[in-house]
């Protein structure tokens, strides 16, 4: 990729679009490189989320995500009773567990999408419950969404899709619209022509990147993946792991990711948070977890599918 652009843009419009333009930034070339065209399942699957030593160093700022005492229920059923956790700057956090745990409800909460029944979350130092649409508008704008099925629209093609967000949330013209629409397409290692394409010309790890060009149209700080890898084959899954990664990197994004998937785990999260029973089982790297005792998190490491994936991890190291 050549001269990558890196259009830095306001989670605000700017008052005068002719001169958003004299904003950017310029990324190294380094950074367009490790960003841009990765191909898919070029990369092994193995563990190389950050060391403890790196971690420490992070985790001792003001975090981006604090959650304290959340309690949430549908009718009787009680999904998230008094949990805690706490998200530092440019951490990539997972949250795991079995299915039904409540994993995709605390992300929505978290987006405000859900109503928890009590309890805080701090998203950026500010509290959010409680905050109607207008007020969260701001914050919303500092966050990119990856949802669980993609929700592409379909009857736009990829570079529409990018360039919807960026119509609705700020005053760029149109041919810039299609100029950043195109960079954020690159990064996520799209070739050039997949900008044209309708979301079902295209493969499911193709959606994923497209799904995910969309969500870092406004450049988020902080980025939500819920399921990122789910459907795709392990070649594919190792594509968008090292895209997750790359692009943590190059852009500092702080990620929340949602996943069954326990290769993208080891692969990614710098932290995971076991969910079950409406409770945090364990929380800590995926080392740490695999030498925990409690029995649901020992099933999860020592099932077969478990097994597989740490001692592939463990080969890789
Ligand atoms: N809108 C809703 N109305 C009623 N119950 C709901 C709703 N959304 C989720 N639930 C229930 O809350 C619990 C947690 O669901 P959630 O979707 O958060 O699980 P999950 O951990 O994301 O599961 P999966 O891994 O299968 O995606 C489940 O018992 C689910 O049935
Ligand atoms: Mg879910």
């Amino acid at each position: 990729m050549k001269n990558v652009t890196h259009i830095a843009l306001s989670p605000f419009p700017h008052p005068n679009p002719d001169e958003a333009t004299s904003h950017s930034t310029k990324a190294s070339k380094n950074d367009a490189q490790v960003a841009g065209y990765l191909p898919e399942g070029r990369a092994q699957r193995g563990g190389r989320s950050r060391t403890n030593e790196s971690l420490r160093e992070f985790q001792n700022t003001e975090p981006v995500i604090a959650i304290g005492n959340l309690h949430s229920r549908f009718g009787q059923n009680v999904v998230h009773d008094n949990i805690s956790l706490s998200v530092a700057p440019g951490e990539i956090f997972a949250l795991a567990g079995g299915s039904g745990c409540g994993k995709s409800t605390l992300l929505r909460t978290i987006l405000l999408l859900q109503k928890p029944v009590s309890g805080s979350i701090r998203v950026f130092g500010r509290e959010v419950l409680g905050l109607n649409d207008e007020q969260a508008l701001p914050l919303r704008r500092r966050f990119g969404v990856m949802f669980e099925r993609g929700a592409l629209f379909g009857s736009l093609t990829v570079a529409e899709n990018v360039g919807m967000v960026l119509r609705e949330h700020t005053r760029l013209g149109k041919a810039l619209i299609a100029e950043v629409a195109a960079l954020k397409i690159a990064l996520t290692g799209l070739p050039p022509d997949a900008g044209a394409k309708y979301p079902s010309e295209l493969s499911g790890g193709m959606r994923k990147r497209a799904a995910l060009a969309r969500a870092i149209a406004l450049d988020p700080e902080l980025l939500f993946l819920d399921e990122p890898t789910a459907g795709l084959d392990p070649l594919s899954a190792a594509g968008i792991d090292e895209l997750i990664l790359s692009l943590r990197n190059a852009l500092g994004l702080t990620i929340m990711l949602v996943t069954h998937d326990l290769d993208l785990l080891w692969r990614v999260a710098d932290r995971v948070a076991v969910l079950g029973e409406g409770h945090i089982l364990g929380v800590g790297s995926m080392a740490e977890l695999s030498k925990m005792e409690h029995p649901i998190i020992r099933n999860y490491f020592y099932g077969p599918r478990g097994r597989a994936a740490s001692e592939q991890a463990w080969k890789k190291r």
